[in-house]
């Protein structure tokens, strides 16, 4: 090891020894190589690590399956015809919202579909929507197979503007669009997006407002309600640690959410509580936004969301976990630049404001990026790359350390 690299992982160390959130690592399964070893796991922004507890709350619901069958709906503990709703709490303190205004529900782009179904509502005037030029390809393709269904031309409909553009291109063409639709945090660059001016600048103009939370939630501290937000979707397999493919989140505003007159499509779960088994026509939405559920949902990923949010909820929620998050990429960020900034471009902004916990970075080096992330997987080291060259870390502070960020670093140097 380099001699003058020594202090630096003194000073992880103790800082992993002052971390009041430390202890919830021991909560996670941490992946392990072949020799046995705890991996470096930087990929959360990806899909999140599994509770040690996510097996007993599934567990539990599979032995009432065995024991109770159909009679789990209405009996037992937590039945599961209202089991969603165990969720609505924990989840709204994540987002900041009320639990009327969250649900759990299905995935993220079926979500921004029912979403737009009800508040893309195209006019002659007002008939565009404004999209980041890379936004993840699943919200590309929704909002222009939307701008089709409505029997426009996506070339004209879609609005694609680089994020430092947002301001100038709303107060310019603002009376033309009908829907803004930005991420939280880009997926590839890091940066975060300044939810509530954006939101303010948007409604000014007249413009429907909803965001894709994917890489957000569970990440910054977020405050839907309040910023004003009219939907947002996110989903929870990436820092909300709820496994592969697992159920989605949503957001719908209370001044939308307690209308019953909106447009939106319809299905049984979503229909008055106490009337959904008279089985009758007439559909009459829940109000809030559990009224856009469309079918009764799948108990096992619920309860693996009630596991992991209920880990969050311990941590004391959102508040303590982005001040860690705010040093744990703060150092990451400061090693990167004092031991290896000729060799690596930084792409996430500067401005601890302005990011997450992840860093995207491009490899300058005469070592092949592909080299390098190769070199990183064979020490142990879990992250992410994006095509031509970009390796996306994401230290995440509900399980990761200071000291793997001096690690990573540290084997990052010698690869490169
Ligand atoms: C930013 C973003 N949006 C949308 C999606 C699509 O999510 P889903 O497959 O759950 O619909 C992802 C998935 O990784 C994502 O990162």
């Amino acid at each position: 090891m380099n001699a003058s690299f020594e202090p630096g992982r003194d000073f992880a160390v103790a800082l992993d020894r002052g971390d009041p959130l430390g202890r919830f690592r021991d909560e996670f399964h941490i992946p392990r190589s072949e020799t046995g070893e705890e991996e470096i796991y930087f990929a959360g922004n990806s899909l999140g690590l599994l509770p040690k507890r996510t097996r007993r709350y599934v567990d539990a619901e599979l032995e009432k399956w065995s024991r109770l069958a159909v009679k789990a709906h209405f009996s037992g503990e937590n039945p599961w015809m209202p089991y969603h709703e165990l969720l609505a709490e924990p989840m709204a303190r994540l987002v900041g919202g009320s639990p009327t205004e969250v649900v759990t529900m299905n995935s993220l782009t079926v979500n921004l579909h029912l979403m737009m179904a009800s508040f893309y509502r195209p006019t002659r005037e007002r008939h565009r929507i404004l999209l980041e030029d890379r936004a993840f390809p699943s919200d590309d393709y929704a909002l222009e197979s939307q701008a089709r269904f409505h029997g426009l031309d996506p070339t004209e409909a879609l609005l694609r503007v680089q994020p430092a553009d947002v301001a100038r291109v709303l107060e310019r063409e603002g009376p033309s669009i009908a829907l803004v639709l930005l991420p939280g945090v880009q997926y590839y660059s890091g940066q975060a997006f300044d939810i509530e001016a954006i939101t303010q600048l948007a409604h000014a103009k007249g413009c429907i407002v909803g965001f894709d939370l994917a890489h957000a939630a569970g990440n910054l501290v977020l405050r839907l309600h309040d910023w004003n937000v009219d939907f947002a979707v996110w989903c929870t397999y990436k820092y909300l640690n709820s496994g592969p493919g697992s159920v989605g989140g949503c957001f719908v505003h209370e001044r939308h959410g307690m209308r019953q007159d909106l447009p939106r499509l319809a299905g049984w779960w979503g229909h008055d509580k106490e009337s959904r088994f008279r089985m009758e026509p007439g559909f009459q939405p829940i109000p809030g936004a559990e009224g856009w559920q469309l079918s009764n949902p799948p108990i096992l990923s619920l309860a693996a969301i009630r596991a992991s949010l209920d880990v969050f909820m311990e941590a004391g929620g959102m508040q303590p976990l982005r001040e860690k998050s705010l040093r744990l990429t703060g150092y990451l960020d400061w090693l990167l630049q004092r031991e290896i900034s000729a060799s690596v471009e930084i792409l996430t902004p500067k401005n601890p404001g302005q990011r997450g916990c992840q860093l995207s970075f491009r490899i300058k080096s005469s070592v092949p990026g592909r080299t390098v992330l190769e070199k990183l997987e064979a020490s142990g080291v879990t992250c992410d790359w994006r095509e031509p060259d970009v390796i996306r870390v994401a230290p995440v502070p509900l399980y990761n350390r200071f000291d793997e960020v001096h690690r990573f670093v540290e084997i990052l140097k010698k690869a490169l």
